[in-house]
């Protein structure tokens, strides 16, 4: 027979199952179901709260009582479980949604540059003078007096410095910025001993008037070759195997007479598309003037050589059908978007 206790106990317990089955059916996430389990089901929750009521009934009755809630905390437990597997499976999937990666995507294009015609050029020419076997060197462009004309045969007073119209550093009456690649002549000279086969590409600046086909910075490629026996014959030989690789069999050269403070004797080279009645200067030329040799410890009587120095834009004008040198160095992008 049910004593007060009891019937207050199983009162309880009927309303603790009421009142968790409404919030079990509300639940909608795996957070409230945590937070579910700690309220009913937990070490402190309600379940146990009740739990603890057993102590108080007569030992008769606990067995009936205790039945009761244990059967409530299995009913809960295993709502519970269920609730949560299925809000956890729920909740994986809007995260994997959320977090998808769409690989079909396209990506997204980078513009690509390219090199400046004047940059391709000069590879074009350094290639092919690796291919006739000469080494690239480099020089500085701000340069000494002594290397861009003393040591070329160009003494402080001589009258050809006025060809070569120079910047000078201000405040350094003996500092310049190089007018022509010829002073790496001398500087590969002055460390070593022929045979001496080089190109030199590089930077140069004068202060030329700004024309159609003069810039104040330009670029050009220095060739020299010392070795014992080199004669005019190897200078020309190797200026027209370079200008038919160069531009093909469409152009055509013609050497000119000319004169260089530190060739002799020196030239010229013009160059035209066959048919057109236009040449262009494209490089100065001669034999290394014996004075050169002498200044770098060269036996004239030993050793000759030859060297010329072109105009890599002029190259380029020709070639590619550019008929004004401001072109390369106005960064308008549809000029250099063309090559
Ligand atoms: N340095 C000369 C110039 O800039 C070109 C040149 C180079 C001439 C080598 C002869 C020999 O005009």
């Amino acid at each position: 027979m049910a004593t007060m206790q009891q019937d207050g106990l199983i009162q309880k317990a009927q309303q603790l199952q009421h009142q968790a089955v409404q919030e079990l059916q509300a639940l909608s996430s795996v957070k409230e179901c945590e937070e579910f389990r700690v309220k009913y089901l937990g070490r402190k929750g309600q379940l146990a709260h009740l739990l603890d009521g057993l102590k108080t009934l007569p030992p008769a009755e606990r067995a009936e009582a205790g039945r009761i809630l244990n059967a409530l905390k299995e009913t809960l437990t295993a709502e519970l479980e269920k609730r949560l597997t299925q809000f956890a499976l729920a909740e994986k999937e809007a995260r994997l949604r959320a977090e998808a990666l769409d690989v079909t995507l396209p990506g997204r294009r980078h513009k690509l540059g390219s090199l400046h015609l004047i940059t391709q050029v000069t590879k074009e020419l350094e290639d092919i003078f690796v291919r006739l076997g000469f080494e690239v060197v480099t020089g500085p462009e701000v340069e000494t007096d002594y290397y861009n004309f003393e040591a070329l045969n160009m003494p402080k007073d001589h009258p050809a410095r006025d060809d070569w119209d120079s910047f000078y550093i201000e405040g350094f009456d003996d500092l310049l910025l190089r007018t022509h690649t010829s002073p790496v002549q001398i500087r590969v000279m002055q460390h070593r001993r022929p045979p001496v086969k080089v190109v030199v590409p590089g930077k140069c600046f004068r202060r030329d008037a700004t024309d159609a086909t003069h810039s104040p910075v330009f670029h050009q490629i220095e060739m020299l070759w010392v070795d014992r026996g080199i004669t005019l014959a190897h200078l020309k030989g190797t200026i027209l195997a370079f200008i038919e690789e160069f531009f093909g069999k469409n152009f055509e050269a013609r050497f000119v007479g000319d004169y260089f403070p530190f060739t002799e004797p020196s030239l010229q080279v013009h160059v035209r598309r066959k048919g057109s009645d236009r040449w262009l200067e494209i490089l100065g030329a001669g034999m290394v003037d014996p004075a050169v040799l002498q200044e770098v410890d060269y036996d004239p009587e030993e050793y000759t050589g030859f060297a010329f120095g072109l105009g890599v834009e002029r190259m380029a004008m020709l070639k590619y059908g550019v008929d004004d040198i401001r072109m390369f160095y106005q960064n308008d992008i549809r000029f250099i978007e063309t090559f």
